[in-house]
């Protein structure tokens, strides 16, 4: 993997490439960790960018009673680090805030997502078995499969302590 190039970090404001990219990869803007749902048009967002100003990696946090959520991460540029890099910002950021720990959450499909967080230290610390069936019927536009075609039924959450 190469490093990453010159990224600069920007708080974001205009939240609506990273709501178009959660409605094309999770079919909402709100995401569900534990028992709680997360609004990613109302939470922090955090975003890297080449030198062109072309969006490198997104990312959508928030932080409730001392633990920081991990809403959404997605990049632009696979395999070039960016996403590392992202993490690495998010987490900095949260431990800023106050955070001693981040959560973040996968579904059952999402291999490369269960890869790249516990190569980054993350532990699984959850399992919630049909946890987006029951969310997919309160929001009917959730994915119905994901990572090559798996189907999405159940919610699986990692976190690493800051
Ligand atoms: C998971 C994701 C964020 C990785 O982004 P990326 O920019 O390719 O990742 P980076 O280049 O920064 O890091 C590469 C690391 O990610 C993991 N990874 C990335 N793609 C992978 C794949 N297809 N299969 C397995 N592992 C993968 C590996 O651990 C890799 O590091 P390694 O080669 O040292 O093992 C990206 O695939 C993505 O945006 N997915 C869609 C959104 C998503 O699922 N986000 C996570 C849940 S919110």
């Amino acid at each position: 993997m190469s490093e990453p190039f010159d990224l600069t970090l920007r708080v974001v404001t205009d939240k609506s490439q990273l709501l178009a990219v959660m409605m094309r990869a999770w079919g909402s803007y709100k995401m569900m960790i534990g028992l709680h749902t997360y609004d990613v048009s109302e939470i922090d967002a955090l975003g890297l960018y080449t030198p062109e100003g072309e969006t490198a990696a997104l990312a959508s946090w928030t932080l409730r009673e001392g633990t920081a959520y991990l809403c959404a991460l997605h990049s632009f540029r696979p395999g070039e680090g960016v996403a590392i890099r992202m993490l690495d910002e998010v987490r900095r950021a949260a431990k800023a805030a106050g955070a001693s720990r981040l959560k973040a959450m996968l579904t059952n499909d999402n291999m490369p997502g269960l890869t790249f967080y516990q190569r980054q230290g993350f532990r699984l610390s959850g399992l919630y078995l049909e946890a987006i069936d029951t969310y997919r019927s309160v929001i009917p536009t959730i994915i119905k499969t994901g990572y090559r075609d798996i189907p999405v039924h159940d919610a699986l959450e990692l976190e690493i302590t800051l």
